[in-house]
């Protein structure tokens, strides 16, 4: 039986699959492999599912309670999925100095989120997550935000419209 019909409501491209398999093969211990095989399903999907978490440590000859300690230690992976256009807000002392908070409750009212949650937060339409993280290195530039892979500085509303509307195009 293989990892994917054991999770028949998860499968991996089989390109992918025969990546993982060969950098599996060079471990004396599969198991050594299990943050790669991690990173590179994030990487594919966008966020590591419970379904993956199986995936996975059916392939590396795990339990899934070995994948899903890594996945809920290390920050970086995520277990939800993430709108297409995700917005990072710095809050720390800098930033959060300079209005990070104030600009979080504006994403948060624009895109009808709930600001007094914690943690990262999507649209029903999957457009827009919305998220604090720590110092960007950015800190003489407050309020800094990452929008997907664009680091931008001195955000204040106008901005913040501006990449509402570019996400919703
Ligand atoms: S405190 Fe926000 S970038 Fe450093």
């Amino acid at each position: 039986m293989t990892a994917n019909s054991q999770s028949p409501a998860f499968s991996v491209p089989s390109a992918l699959e025969s990546e993982l398999d060969a950098l599996a093969a060079r471990y004396p211990q599969k198991r050594s492999a299990s943050l790669m095989f991690l990173h590179a399903i994030q990487e594919h999907f966008g966020h590591v599912s419970d379904a993956a978490v199986e995936w996975v440590a059916a392939k590396l000859g795990l339990q899934p309670i070995n994948v899903y300690e890594l996945v809920t230690f290390y920050p970086m992976f995520r277990q939800e999925r993430i709108g297409r256009t995700q917005i990072k807000i710095c809050r720390t002392l800098s930033c959060a100095l300079a209005g990070a908070y104030e600009l979080r409750d504006h994403f948060c009212s624009k895109l009808g989120l709930d600001a007094s949650r914690h943690g990262p937060q999507t649209t029903p339409d999957g457009r827009f997550t919305v998220e604090f993280v720590e110092c960007l290195a950015s800190c003489g530039t407050a309020p800094v935000v990452m929008v997907n892979e664009e680091l931008l500085e001195k955000v204040g509303a106008p901005e913040a419209d501006r990449i509402l509307a570019q996400g919703q195009k």
